[in-house]
């Protein structure tokens, strides 16, 4: 093997470890002529400190050495300058410590005497395999950055998607957007109320946003009527939770406890509820938040055929039908959050419309 080895521009440094002087000052001149400033230690300990001080591309260590050897060296170096390339060197005689070195993370090892050109191909190759390795750890870095952008531009995507069902459904139905934005927002203030954090809170908000999505399939003149609904009218309003639900489960797959509260908000602690008539635990506990959630928000807005109850009459309404319809765990974490002034009343409804 021969060729001459060309350093790059920026003249990298080349520590040379070796404990007789003799031997370094052959390395130095030769490293040097192929472009490297040089450093040079007599044992591992000396080879450490240089190591501290400079931005090292290449070392040339010797095995034997006192103090500090050639193999713990080694070692330190994989550890705290991964990127710097190790070409050990040896005597004929200790082939087998090389091999080690080589299992240790050494690059190549040289054999004393030295071949000076030899000494210059192997170094080449051992700063070629480290490039190698850098250009290989930039790239997956880089990969990594563009997948982390891309699911970023999905999650911005499905969350447009959803809210342009949100925004559909408050063409057709006005009260549904102030509706929305608040329950989601008391159901949030709930839950952390329980204790609960991070992305599950995400995913009760997003809940919150989207959990009457369904009444997109309902009836304008029902959905809009003034008056008393009939049987078959009511029947048909609240079908809006399943409807809802196959709506957005192909969307919200990821996110069951969104979906969750879409289907089961009208679902009572009692058994008595719809969909599916779940009684207490049976009812995903974000469903449960959102059903206190959204009933504290019915009853203090107005509508065409009654107008809003005031905070406290809500609150009492609700903590009435604690055992009943609600759970009464909700209902406590709820009434906790007013009593700590946590909870938005109604005289300062206005401020969560702005959230
Ligand atoms: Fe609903």
């Amino acid at each position: 093997m021969s060729g001459r080895f060309t350093a790059p521009p920026s003249t990298p440094y080349c520590l040379i470890v070796d404990d007789e002087p003799a031997l370094r000052q052959v390395l130095v001149h030769l490293m040097r002529r192929d472009g490297f400033t040089c450093l040079e230690a007599g044992d591992g300990e000396e080879a450490l400190v240089a190591l501290e001080r400079h931005d090292v591309s290449l070392v040339l260590s010797d095995l034997r050495m006192p103090k500090l050897d050639g193999l713990a060296l080694l070692t330190q170096i994989r550890r705290r300058w991964p990127d710097t390339a190790v070409v050990v060197i040896t005597a004929v005689a200790d082939v087998e410590v090389a091999v080690r070195a080589l299992a240790a993370g050494a690059m190549d090892y040289l054999t004393k005497p030295f071949h000076l050109e030899e000494i210059r191909a192997r170094v080449a190759q051992a700063l070629e395999k480290r490039r190698l390795v850098l250009d290989n750890r930039g790239y997956q870095r880089r990969l990594q950055e563009q997948v982390t952008v891309q699911a970023r531009r999905l999650e911005e995507l499905f969350l447009a998607s959803v809210q342009s069902l949100a925004e559909a459904l408050e063409v057709k139905d006005p009260y549904t957007r102030g509706h929305s934005v608040r329950v989601s927002h008391y159901a949030v203030l709930i839950a952390r109320e329980m204790g609960l954090s991070g992305e599950l809170l995400r995913r009760i908000e997003l809940g919150g946003h989207v959990h009457d999505i369904g009444k997109i399939g309902v009836r304008e003149d029902v959905l809009n009527k003034p008056g008393k609904l009939t049987n078959e009218e009511y029947q048909h309003i609240m079908t809006h939770p399943v409807v809802g639900w196959k709506i957005l489960a192909p969307l919200l797959g990821d996110m069951p406890e969104a979906l969750n509260i879409v289907r089961s908000h009208h679902e009572r602690f009692d058994g008595r509820g719809i969909p599916d008539r779940l009684v207490g635990a049976e009812i995903p506990l974000e469903a449960r938040i959102a059903a206190a959630a959204d009933c504290f928000d019915a009853m203090t807005s107005d509508r065409p055929y009654r107008p809003a109850l005031s905070s406290a009459d809500a609150i009492a309404e609700i903590v009435r039908c604690a055992g009943t319809q609600f759970d009464p765990a909700v209902v406590d974490a709820l009434l906790r959050s007013v009593e700590g002034g946590r909870f938005p009343l109604l005289e300062r409804r206005d401020e969560i419309m702005a959230v």
